[in-house]
């Protein structure tokens, strides 16, 4: 049945119980597998059974790391109290208990639920240019894991479900201010990063506030304005500049309370930025405020031999009148 071989085996766990008082004495370490969130208190407790004489008790933590705690020894239990603990706190602790000059150990897990630490983002401040990709990572330590969003600010839709916020093609709507909101059943952090859009202007667009032609005299107003991209707004008439735009607004308004003849000519609205320049034109004719008198030295040469006829004619009903009236009485005298 069992040869020398098991005999041989038998008799070495024998001595190795002996070495180690393997079945002499027992060591417990509760609670088993501790669970336990951070910022609470945790105390645990190594007991050496049928120990005779008084046990010495030895907390470590497996790697040399922090333990922290305060130890309390009784003959044949110690007990680890550690307050307050934190992610600093070793997460794996062994009690060494001697007895008779035998030590024996057992070692436990501390398992920590923990809120989002610290959040890393690859880049706080990013610019991309106008339809090249950018891809921001975010990243906070916690347990359990914690799940990463990304959201832009003004908008409800998220931008992401994980770590990475990635544009492809950026536009200038992109740009913005975003959020990564990391967060587990402990906690929540959150970090906003701006991003900045580059790239060439639009063409900007110039606008008269009525009509094409305004009369001398009239009150308008001319509107420059860019959608996209920031850029410098100028108008300029000719080569004179005669409205700047502030940077942050996309528009440049010139009211003109009365318009003069020497106010026509071409204007330009000019959007400038470190990327590029673009142009929009406009030609604005003014009208002379005498215009319908000024076009009357026509209507004589055609209305007036008019007139002058008509004067005629009436002037010839009147006498055929006045002959006719004479007659008829004439007549009557005459009958
Ligand atoms: C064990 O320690 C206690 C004090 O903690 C002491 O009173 C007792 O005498 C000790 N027992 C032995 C067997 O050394
Ligand atoms: C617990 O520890 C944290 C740091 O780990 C500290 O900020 C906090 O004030 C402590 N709380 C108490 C009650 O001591
Ligand atoms: C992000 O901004 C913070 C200040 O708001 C700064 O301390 C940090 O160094 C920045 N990080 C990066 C990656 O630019
Ligand atoms: C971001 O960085 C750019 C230059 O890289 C700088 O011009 C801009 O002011 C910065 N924005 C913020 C909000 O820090
Ligand atoms: C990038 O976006 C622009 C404007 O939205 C679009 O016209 C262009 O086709 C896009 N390019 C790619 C490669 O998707
Ligand atoms: C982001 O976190 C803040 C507070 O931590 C919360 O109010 C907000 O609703 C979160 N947003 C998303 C999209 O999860
Ligand atoms: C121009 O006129 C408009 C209304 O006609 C007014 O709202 C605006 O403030 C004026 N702008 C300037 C620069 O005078
Ligand atoms: C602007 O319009 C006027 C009148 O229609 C025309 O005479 C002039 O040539 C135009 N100027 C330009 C630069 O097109």
């Amino acid at each position: 049945m069992c040869g020398v071989k098991c005999i041989t085996f038998a008799l070495w766990i024998n001595i190795l119980s002996v070495l180690t008082g393997e079945n002499k004495f027992r060591l417990e370490l509760t609670p088993v597998n501790p669970v336990i969130h951070v910022g609470t208190d945790l105390e645990l407790t190594c007991q050496m059974n049928d120990c005779p004489d008084n046990v010495t008790f030895i907390w470590k933590s497996a790697l040399d790391e922090f333990l922290g705690g305060e130890a309390k020894d009784e003959q044949t239990v110690s007990r680890l109290l550690i307050k307050n603990i934190s992610v600093k706190h070793s997460d794996r602790v062994l009690c060494k208990a001697i007895c008779q000059q035998s030590p024996k150990d057992i070692m436990t897990k501390i398992h920590m639920f923990y809120g989002p630490g610290t959040i890393k983002v690859s880049s706080n401040n990013t610019s991309v240019k106008l339809g090249e990709r950018l891809e921001i990572t975010c990243h906070a330590d916690g347990n359990p894991e914690p799940t990463i969003v990304w959201w832009k600010q003004g908008e409800t839709e998220l931008q992401s479900q994980n770590h990475k916020l990635i544009i492809n093609n950026a536009s200038w709507s992109q740009a913005g201010w975003y959020w990564c909101n990391v967060s587990n059943h402990v906690g929540s952090q959150q970090l906003r990063v701006q991003v900045t859009v580059v790239g060439p202007p639009n063409i900007p667009k110039i606008q008269l506030s009525h009509r094409e032609e305004p009369k001398e005299g009239e009150s308008i107003s001319i509107f420059c304005s860019l959608d996209g991209g920031p850029a410098e707004l100028k108008l300029y008439k000719q080569s004179q500049s005669i409205a700047t735009g502030d940077p942050n607004e996309p528009t440049v308004l010139l009211n003109i309370s009365s318009i003069q003849i020497t106010d026509a000519g071409v204007y330009t609205c000019e959007a400038k930025n470190d990327f590029g320049i673009e142009r929009s034109t406009i030609n604005i004719t003014v009208q002379a405020a005498q215009h319908d008198i000024w076009r009357k030295p026509d209507l004589p040469m055609a209305i007036l031999p008019a007139a002058g006829s008509v004067s005629l004619l009436t002037a010839a009903v009147l006498l055929i009148r006045h002959f006719r009236k004479k007659s008829v009485s004439s007549d009557i005298t005459l009958d």
